[in-house]
């Protein structure tokens, strides 16, 4: 099938560069209002594209896959995670499923960072009362927060992301301990020198800051749960930019409410695009609209690689970031 009859159709608005050459390249339908598609405009994509490009606000279940076109060849998602695609059942019906890792590593791991460091050192809180008219001028007891040299942060999941949080970590003095699935290579843990935990439980009821960096998979659902949050020592801060399904949320705003931990700084939430109002009324959160990867270089690298997936899917050669359920 020569590729500019292959009908790809783009769920949301991308950087115009990487629109611009999918047009050239395909039968492309835009979606030029960017709005989230619902779930009929979804299913009627399904049943009309060669490949779909989907995003995170698409949430292409089992049955949606099931009522699919023949024709439906890939879905090529815009985006390092696949958890809003059944990708179990894409794999059955034939379908292929890619995804863009790599590229948003750095930009996500620095707001990571930015989180983690303007917590403890209450920066919006500063610029809140800044603009609210209430600073009076220096003073030795104003807005103290918290050292971050010297502490301990136990990072959850140390793909590429979490070890590129470790390397900022490092570099601000903090003593990194992690927990993953399977522990990494001596020369990635001597790289970041740091502490491998195989209990969860033990690792996060002795760091000042815990960071999830895991992906949302069944085996992660609110892996941060009520008991757990409940192991946090009271002085310390969580940052997520992961997925919100990772934490309770519910149990989280709980121990937030109640001054069980010192803080949290998120940028997913378990309801996004809706926010818990409880989780507004805090003073001691930092929250973010999902962001973490919002910058022109990395949306622009993952639509280069949404292109090199379908290109290469097309031309049957080996499709570099395919996902396998
Ligand atoms: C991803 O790629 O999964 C990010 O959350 C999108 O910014």
């Amino acid at each position: 099938m020569p590729r500019d009859t292959v009908k790809v159709v783009i769920s949301r608005k991308l950087p115009k560069p990487v629109e611009q050459r999918m047009s050239e390249l395909f039968d492309v339908e835009l979606n030029t209002n960017d709005e989230a598609f619902t779930e009929n405009r979804l299913a009627d994509a399904l049943e009309r594209a060669d490949v779909f490009v989907s995003t995170l606000t698409d949430n292409i279940t089992a049955e949606l896959i099931a009522n699919a076109g023949s024709q439906l060849k890939m879905i090529a998602q815009f985006g390092a995670g696949v958890d809003n695609i059944d990708v179990k059942a894409a794999a059955q019906k034939g379908i292929i499923v890619t995804n863009t890792p790599g590229v948003l590593t750095e930009d996500t791991a620095d707001m990571t960072m930015a989180l983690i460091l303007a917590l403890p050192r209450r920066m919006v809180q500063g610029v809140d009362a800044l603009r609210a008219g209430e600073f009076k001028g220096w003073s030795p007891t104003y807005m103290l927060g918290h050292r971050i040299f010297g502490k301990r942060i136990g990072i959850i999941g140390m793909g590429r992301i979490g070890q590129a949080v470790a390397r900022r970590a490092r570099a601000f003095g903090l003593e990194v301990h992690y927990h993953n699935r399977n522990r990494v290579s001596p020369a990635i843990e001597a790289q970041f020198a740091t502490t491998y935990w195989e209990s969860l439980d033990q690792m996060i009821s002795r760091m000042d800051i815990i960071s999830v960096n895991c992906p949302a998979t069944p085996a992660t659902y609110h892996l941060l749960h009520e008991r757990r949050l409940k192991l946090l020592k009271p002085h310390a801060y969580i940052v997520n930019t992961s997925r919100g399904e990772v934490i309770d949320e519910d149990a989280l705003i709980s121990a937030l409410e109640a001054g069980q931990i010192a803080g949290a700084g998120l940028d997913v939430f378990q309801n996004e695009p809706e926010i818990n109002p409880r989780l507004l009324a805090l003073k001691n959160v930092i929250l973010l609209p999902h962001m973490g990867s919002a910058t022109v270089e990395a949306r622009t690298e993952m639509g280069e690689k949404v292109i090199i997936n379908i290109k290469n899917f097309l031309d049957g050669h080996m499709v570099p970031d395919r996902v396998l359920p």
